[in-house]
């Protein structure tokens, strides 16, 4: 039998970032009866089969009576083979003005397999040489991490400061990359509820952060997939890209959380210019829709035209078809907070930060949590979450714990918080701390 030495393999693949994710799916499958403030997923009591046939036949409709295709054409649009950059990007460009205030060209919209793979895409067309690197907020959601581990691309580490981004800490990081000989090309981030923090840049920090990155000459990739769960909806800044006017920004989204993740669609828009021995080679989607041509082919039309329903059942916007989930989630995180205040209020040593909307709360104890805590507070307490160090690019150690809130409803919240309490009590005689 042939056997196959890990030594032989692409190094990431016995990296502990690329593991994450098994992990914590292994540990959440080994505890069913636990209570889970793990999954950042969408809720699900709303999703219902005959949505899957509602959304495809709607947008099947559309392909003919707006679009003005034949029948066949329809047929051979959802069940062919498909143009690689996407048959929904008109749609996606509607729906960011509507829900985001974002103008694009729809011709500068890559549908993709989820965002993943547009950060994929996205790294891919900026590691050039072994002098690229990419900045990350950190912590850091890991699939950005895990993609550019893929690619060999390092990441480095930007603080998040108190507003959510540490713009000195960019600005230095940037500089002592160049003094090392390194390329930086971009800054990922998360403005909005980012996972694992649910903090979000204010507007001042936003615009400074376009001008900094226009003065250090670095692209900006803004992920955004928790945008629209504000829990105060006319209070939320604009996303980097509406404000972008030098076309800084990459915009990645998803529909996993608005729309249903199992359709695993998301987009990139990269409007910016490509120029080839000075002259105009189009945009750089063109550039992303080449090499998804090689990675993916096209993203799947069917799981398209689901989305493109759901668009369309809801005048192009998300924030719309969402108005229950977001009342959920709104909800939730008022629970989660009350819950936590009412649990931990008066012991002044753990403490949580109060997001203003998103999936996620993070809370401080006082004592380290890595996976082997987990393990005990799913088997004697009945409770999961992620440690923190799952974001943190170095793996190292934290006292922090991310809680998600989104699948959950509120004798689970109450439930899961009293097993947090256990949880953090025991640890906190263990390790000698009061909490
Ligand atoms: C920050 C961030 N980006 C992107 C995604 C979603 O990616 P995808 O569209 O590939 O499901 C998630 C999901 O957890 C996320 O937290």
């Amino acid at each position: 039998m042939v056997e196959l030495s890990l030594a032989q393999l692409h190094p990431s693949l016995d990296d502990p970032v690329l593991l994450s994710m098994n992990l914590l799916n292994d540990i959440a499958s080994d505890h069913p009866q636990a209570v889970s403030f793990a999954a950042g997923r969408p809720y699900e009591e709303f999703f219902r089969v005959e949505q899957l046939h509602d959304y495809l036949g709607t947008f099947v409709t559309h392909l003919t009576e707006v679009v003005g295709l034949t029948d066949e054409e329809a047929r051979r649009t959802v069940f062919q083979y498909g143009r690689t950059k996407g048959v929904i990007h008109d749609l996606v460009a509607r729906y960011l003005e509507i829900d985001e205030g974002i103008t694009v060209d729809p011709d500068a919209v890559v549908v993709t397999v989820g965002s993943q793979e547009a950060m994929f895409l996205t790294l891919r067309s900026l590691r050039v040489s072994p002098q690229d690197v990419v900045l990350a907020v950190t912590p850091t959601y890991f699939g950005l991490t895990g993609a550019a581990r893929l690619l060999d691309m390092p990441v480095l580490d930007v603080g998040d400061g108190d507003g959510g981004l540490d713009l000195v800490d960019l600005e230095h990081q940037v500089a002592a990359a160049r003094a090392r000989g390194q390329r930086p090309r971009a800054l990922y981030l998360v403005p909005d509820f980012s996972n694992p923090t649910g903090v979000s840049l204010d507007l001042a920090t936003r615009t400074a952060l376009l001008d900094l990155a226009a003065d250090l000459d670095l692209l900006i990739i803004e992920d955004n997939p928790y945008g629209l769960f504000h829990a105060d909806p006319g209070t939320r800044p604009p996303t980097l890209k509406a404000l972008d006017t030098r076309r800084q920004v990459v915009y990645v989204g998803s529909f996993a959380k608005t729309g249903l993740p199992g359709a695993r669609v998301g987009f990139v828009v990269a409007d910016q210019p490509v120029v080839r021995d000075g002259r105009t080679a189009g945009t750089l989607a063109e550039q992303l829709s080449l090499i998804k041509s090689n990675v993916t082919l096209n993203t799947s039309p069917v799981a398209q035209a689901v989305i493109g329903g759901k668009l369309l059942r809801h005048g192009c916007s998300m924030l719309a078809a969402n108005k229950r989930e977001i009342e959920v989630y709104r909800a939730n995180l008022r629970r989660m907070l009350a819950g936590l205040t009412a649990r931990f209020g008066a012991t002044g040593s753990v403490t949580w930060n109060t997001p203003a909307g998103g999936f996620f709360v993070v809370l401080t104890v006082p004592f380290t949590v890595d996976d082997r805590s987990l393990h005990r507070s799913a088997r004697d307490h009945g409770v999961i979450w992620t440690p923190m160090h799952h974001f943190h690019t170095g793996m190292t150690s934290s006292h922090q714990i991310r809680l998600s809130f989104s699948l959950l409803d509120d004798a689970s919240i109450d439930e899961g918080l009293d097993r947090l309490t256990a949880f953090v009590t025991a640890e906190a005689q263990a390790f000698g701390h009061s909490a």
